[in-house]
């Protein structure tokens, strides 16, 4: 089975790749590189020992997505591509609307072009917006979003839903994803970002390195239990493994399915900072800042859709994601640029 993985050197993306070689799938990475390093290709087949086929294309070029397509018989397509920073999102709204969601729709009409008809997408839990029930299952409305990104994902969650109801030959499995943290446990590969990370793990790893002075925790008045935000944070090695329960989904044929992939489990801002801090034996210094626009008390999922239909749960608990966040961090300290 071939997998294309459009977005695939990424963080999400490239664990996803080290799981799928390791199952037995074949991949062909199609990635621009503007958010991300050929290098977590080469670290891919380093822990794989297997080799990854790579196009560096834009979703945004039809011709090269028709191409790529053409050439091979493709099973399925996991599209991660897409611009994700929530921010920025706010200032060049155009730009997100035009790359993820237009850029989508090339891909799923190359993809019809060329008979491959099977389709996993990156969602996230920011389509519930301040959601009507915790824990959130899949039948909670989605809400409003806070944010052009989340917008896309929104739009981009209708539209496949669309596309599939009219032609039932598509599968289409969204993956709601919580807050994906943690890294390969071999310390090679992880979270990149570019400039200062919007993200809490990466914020707290760079200050652990000594790239930043100190953590700054966006609000201790909201309605939880220490006033800091709750968030379900999931191992990106379990988020990976989930796609690859998704790829078993479709084989048969699934038709539309959305499943929440989280742990369950809600932390709070000072619940990591403390965990990080055990896991690791480093302190790390904060202070309260006032609350970040967008941002909601608590937001965390039930799992048990994805468990009972996919046979998939996150493994890793908190300690795991923080010693492996912390690994990633040490051994690299400028990410892939070393
Ligand atoms: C954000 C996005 C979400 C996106 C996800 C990607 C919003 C509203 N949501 O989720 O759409 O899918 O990133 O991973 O932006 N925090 C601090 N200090 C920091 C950074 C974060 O206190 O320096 C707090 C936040 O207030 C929040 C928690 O840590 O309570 C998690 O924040 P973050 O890692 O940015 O994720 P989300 O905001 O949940």
């Amino acid at each position: 089975m071939k997998i294309l993985v459009t977005g695939g050197a990424g963080f999400i993306g490239s664990h996803t790749c080290v799981s799928l070689l390791e199952n037995g799938y074949d991949v062909l990475v199609y990635d621009n590189l503007s958010n991300s390093s050929e290098e977590s290709l080469r670290r891919v087949e380093k822990i794989t020992g297997k080799k990854v086929e790579f196009v560096k294309g834009d979703i945004l070029d039809k011709e090269k997505l028709n191409e790529v397509l053409s050439k091979d018989k493709f099973d399925a397509c996991i599209h991660f591509a897409g611009l994700k920073a929530v921010g920025e999102s706010v200032e060049k709204p155009w730009e997100y609307y035009q790359n993820n969601i237009a850029g989508t729709l090339n891909l799923v009409d190359a993809m019809r072009n060329n008979g491959c008809k099977s389709i996993i997408f990156s969602s996230s839990a920011t389509v519930y917006g301040d959601p009507a029930e915790i824990p959130i299952t899949e039948n909670c409305p989605k809400g409003t979003c806070t944010n052009p990104y989340g917008w896309t994902k929104s739009m981009l969650e209708q539209v496949l839903s669309d596309i599939q109801k009219a032609d039932n030959e598509w599968n289409v499995i969204l993956l709601r994803y919580f807050n994906p943290i943690g890294a390969h446990k071999s310390g090679t590969m992880g979270e990149n970002p570019n400039g200062i990370p919007n993200n809490l793990m990466p914020y707290i790893t760079q200050v652990a390195v000594g790239k930043l002075k100190e953590l700054g925790v966006f609000g201790d008045d909201y309605d939880t239990p220490d006033g800091t935000g709750v968030r379900d944070y999931i191992h990106v090695v379990d988020l990976a493994e989930g796609h690859v329960a998704a790829l078993k989904k479709i084989k048969e044929n699934c038709g539309l399915a959305i499943y929440n992939l989280g742990t369950g489990v809600g932390y709070s801002v000072l619940d990591i900072v403390k965990n990080f801090e055990e896991a690791n034996d480093i302190k790390i210094p904060y202070s309260i800042k006032p609350r970040r626009a967008g941002d909601i008390a608590a937001c965390y999922c039930d799992p048990s859709k994805a468990k009972a239909e996919l046979g998939w749960e996150a493994k890793n608990g908190i300690k795991e994601m923080c010693e492996d966040s912390w690994r990633w961090q040490k051994n690299n300290p400028n990410g892939y640029e070393n």
